[in-house]
């Protein structure tokens, strides 16, 4: 009977030590295999607290609504400074836009964009005589840092029949122009209302020193025009109408420090429909191929998109008199 209890307490001994050794050891492996993991979720979870930080930044930097500002305040606390915003090189972009039912919608979505870029300038140049309501009222909205132009595409090429015409064009210059006067230093960028624009490009484009390019997708049937790069030197361009220009890329694929445009008075861009990129940058001289600074990690990545919207009709005609005294009658007022 007692040999059986002495039995009893020694299996219960053994079978705790083994237990303990089990635990012990299921402990060192869990720490073994998922330290990885948890630095990897730790990343995740402090770049996304990152990036709330920074749109919180944003937001307050354009804002001074006091509620925003205590939120700033609390989750800045968590993490050190970020850089001060004016610390930044500023950017310039430049958008053409003009009337046409699609247009509200393109800006929109634009400026939602911008509005999470910190230190940028958007400069709009609408294509019209007179700056319109739709626009002026969304750039208020928006808190961004803006200028508001106009430059009429001129008249012998507005009422051309055939053909395309030079879009954009006089808007560009126009942008260019208030650089020219208003601008010391930073980077010029031309943005299309329609393009889709990933934000790391504005985080590369920033520290532009000369002219930078990247990769633009979703133009022509290659999908993709850009620099091509060979043990990471530049080695000539990819596009799908090369057209014996000597820069065959797209307007959404390049941007100029503000100091190297300052220097070359006479750069512009011309009306010559297919050849206004190329025109700008010759017109940038002295300026070659090989000076090109190369962006996207070596043109391997695509930050922006030339996408293009469905065109619209102009809405039909309201029945003011079925529907006065009705929403619509506002509703018809933004509409194209
Ligand atoms: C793009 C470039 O923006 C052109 O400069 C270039 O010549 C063209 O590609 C090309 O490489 O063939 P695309 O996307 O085809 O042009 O033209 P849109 O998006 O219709 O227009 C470009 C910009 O000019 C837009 O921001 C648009 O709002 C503006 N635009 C267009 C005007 O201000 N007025 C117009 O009559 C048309
Ligand atoms: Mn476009």
């Amino acid at each position: 009977m007692r040999l059986s209890i002495k039995m009893y307490l020694i299996i219960f001994i053994c079978a705790s030590v083994i237990l303990y050794q089990y635990h012990l050891s299921n402990a060192w492996l869990i720490s073994q295999t998922s330290t990885q993991d948890f630095r990897v979720l730790n990343a995740k979870a402090s770049e996304k607290l990152k990036n709330v930080t920074a749109f919180f930044n944003a937001s307050s930097s354009s804002n001074t609504n006091s509620t925003q500002t205590n939120r700033t305040t609390f989750v800045s606390d968590c993490f050190p400074p970020q850089e001060k915003e004016t610390n930044l090189p500023p950017l310039y972009i430049i958008t053409p836009t003009y009337r046409r039912p699609e247009q509200l919608a393109e800006l929109t979505r634009l400026s939602h964009t911008l509005m999470l870029v910190k230190n940028v300038y958007w400069i709009v140049v609408e294509d019209a005589v007179r700056k319109s309501a739709l626009v002026t009222d969304l750039l208020k909205k928006t808190g961004l840092k803006y200028e508001h132009l106009t430059a009429p595409m001129p008249d012998q090429y507005k009422k051309k029949k055939k053909g395309p015409k030079p879009r954009g064009v006089s808007n560009r210059n126009k942008g260019i122009q208030w650089i020219r006067k208003n601008a010391k230093s930073g980077v010029l960028y031309f943005a299309d209302d329609d393009n889709t624009y990933d934000l790391q490009l504005f985080d590369e484009i920033r520290y532009t020193k000369r002219v930078s390019m990247f990769p633009v997708g979703l133009i022509t049937k290659l999908g993709v025009s850009s620099p091509i790069v060979k043990n990471g030197i530049f080695s000539g361009f990819y596009d799908g109408w090369m057209a014996g220009r000597k820069f065959p890329v797209d307007m959404a694929g390049f941007a100029i420090s503000v100091k190297f445009l300052l220097k070359r008075p006479k750069a512009l861009m011309p009306f010559k429909p297919g050849f206004e990129e190329d025109g700008f940058l010759k017109s940038l001289e002295p300026f070659e191929p090989q000076d090109i600074e190369l962006l996207a990690s070596n043109c391997t990545k695509i930050l922006v998109w030339h996408t293009q919207t469905k065109k619209n009709e102009p809405s039909q005609a309201l029945d003011f008199a079925k529907y006065n005294n009705t929403n619509l009658v506002m509703l018809k007022q933004i509409l194209v």
